[in-house]
C-alpha cells in the first residue's frame, strides 16, 4: 500500500506507465491508426499529459518530496540527482515532439525514459520515503502536495 501522502503521485505514475506503453507501441506501428497520423495523435497526447499532469507532478516532487528525502536520507542524493536529470529530459522531449522529424524514435525513447523514471520512483524512492518519514511530516507533505496539484484539478 502506498503511503497516503504519495497516493496522488502514484496515481499519475499509473497513467504515465500506460501512456509510456502506448508511445512505444505507436512507434512500432502496433497501434491504430498507424503511420504519421497515429504518431501525431500520440505526440499530442504526450504533450498534453506532460503539460497538464506532469509539470505540476514534477514541481511537487522537486519542491517537496526530493528536498525532504535529501534531508531525511542523505544516501538518497545520487538517486535524486538522476531523477532530476530525467525530469529535464522528459520536459525537453515533450517540447521537441512539436517539431521533430523523427517522431517514431522520439516517442519510443520518451516512452522508455518515462517508464524507467516512474519505476525508479516507485521501486526505490517511494519505499525509502515510506520507511523513514514520520506521520507528522507525511501529513504536512500531503497537504503541500495537494496544494500544488490542486491547480490542475480546476482546469
Ligand atoms: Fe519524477
Ligand atoms: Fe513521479
Amino acid at each position: 500500500m502506498r503511503h497516503p501522502s504519495l497516493i496522488r503521485l502514484s496515481h499519475d505514475h499509473h497513467h504515465g506507465l500506460a501512456l509510456a506503453l502506448r508511445c512505444r507501441k505507436q512507434a512500432l506501428g502496433q497501434l491504430k491508426p498507424t503511420g504519421a497520423q497515429g504518431l501525431k495523435q500520440r505526440a499530442e497526447e504526450v504533450r498534453n499529459f506532460v503539460g497538464v499532469n506532469l509539470r505540476p507532478h514534477f514541481q511537487a516532487e522537486e519542491e517537496l518530496v526530493f528536498p525532504h528525502m535529501r534531508d531525511l536520507v542523505s544516501e538518497s542524493q545520487p538517486l535524486i540527482e538522476e531523477l532530476l536529470k530525467e525530469h529535464e529530459w522528459i520536459r525537453d522531449g515533450a517540447d521537441r515532439l512539436q517539431e521533430s522529424s523523427s517522431l517514431a524514435k522520439l516517442l519510443f525513447d520518451l516512452g522508455d525514459l518515462l517508464e524507467r523514471h516512474i519505476r525508479r520512483e516507485e521501486r526505490e524512492l517511494f519505499p525509502l520515503f515510506e520507511s523513514r518519514v514520520t506521520p507528522a511530516e507525511a501529513e504536512k507533505l500531503k497537504v503541500e502536495i495537494e496544494k500544488i496539484l490542486a491547480g490542475r484539478d480546476r482546469k
